[in-house]
């Protein structure tokens, strides 16, 4: 019997690869191929199992037409949102995903992110490398500080009390909007808001730890930066379609937003092209788990999920 297909978008961890090459059979994609359907389904041709990346389309139009071979959809990401769990289920094709191994790597780049904005890190940094800083000046670049501020976390799950109890050793007041309380909020003595609206005109700092659905996309509007008081500051690691990009960049450039600090964008690669010339906008490219440590425990739960699935089992992470 040969060793079932594995098709993979993209270059793992050297780890991963190593495992999958210890496993299955491999068809390796490579990072510079844009997945349409068409390259997806070429890709998937005679697969038992299709792992993707985050970031890598499958929507129900692909899915309607991968070989019944494939077994399971497994993700490199926590997210889900660029695959049509619905449309895979109705095919009984399993999802994976890789939750848990995230949670630290993408809260830290959510503090570095506030501290970068709140800072004034990246006009810093530019000014610098510019050659245009003529030296220390009592009010050049003056931010603001964390301590004594409060952070309003919109989805207190593993990243977001993650984020919280970071923001916390900083001495931020937390505050927090979910669909319902979270029993973890109390050790952080987090206030909890039923309704996001209610939240906004409390918090100096909004940031985003919600999935990206039908609920939550659009979230960040023009109507609900209106509700933050003037000067606060927003931060979004989760994804970037929660949030109205014109209207974040009208609300940066009128100054009742501060400044935003953004890890992930509404169609990346191409972000709103009204970010670049923005001063107060600290722009990273999608590193929320991009440590080695990370990256290597996510592609290994993509694995096993595979393992667990073509052993007849579902996935140990499903959707
Ligand atoms: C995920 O896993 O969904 C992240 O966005 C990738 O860092």
């Amino acid at each position: 019997m040969p060793l079932p297909l594995v098709a993979v978008t993209r270059r793992l961890p050297a780890a991963c690869e190593t495992r999958l090459d210890a496993l299955f059979r491999v068809r390796w994609g490579d990072d510079a191929t844009d997945y349409d359907a068409a390259r997806m389904l070429a890709l998937a041709e005679g697969a038992d199992a299709l792992l993707v990346s985050a970031g890598d389309p499958v929507p129900a139009a692909v899915i309607a037409k991968l070989p019944a071979s494939v077994k399971v959809i497994s993700t490199f990401s926590v997210g889900t949102d660029h695959i049509d769990i619905k449309a895979a289920k109705a095919r009984g094709i399993y999802v994976g995903n890789t939750p848990g191994v995230l949670t630290d790597a993408t809260a830290d780049i959510a503090l570095l992110l506030m501290l970068a904005a709140m800072r004034r890190a990246g006009e810093g940094e530019r000014l610098v490398r510019a050659g245009k800083w003529t030296g220390w000046r009592p009010t050049q670049l003056m931010g603001t500080h964390l301590s004594g501020k409060t952070l309003g976390i919109v989805g207190l799950g593993r990243i977001g009390a993650a984020t919280a109890r970071r923001a916390k050793a900083f001495g931020m007041n937390i505050a927090y909007h979910s669909r319902r309380p979270v029993p973890e909020a109390e050790t952080l003595q987090a206030r909890y808001f039923a309704n996001l609206d209610d939240m906004l005109p409390q918090v100096q700092v909004l940031s985003l730890h919600c999935p990206l659905t039908p609920e939550t996309k659009g979230l960040v509007n023009a109507r609900r930066l209106a509700l933050l008081p003037k000067g606060a500051i927003v931060i979004n690691t989760a994804r970037g379609g929660s949030v109205i990009d014109e209207d974040l960049i009208a609300a940066l450039t009128s100054g009742h937003i501060a400044a935003a600090g953004l890890d992930v964008y509404a169609n990346e690669p191409n972000l709103h092209p009204g970010y670049l010339n923005l001063e107060n906008a600290v722009l990273l490219p999608h590193l929320g788990s991009a440590t080695t440590e990370t990256r290597a425990a996510m592609g290994l739960r993509a694995i096993e999920n595979i393992s667990a699935v073509l052993a007849g089992n579902p996935p140990v992470y499903g959707v």
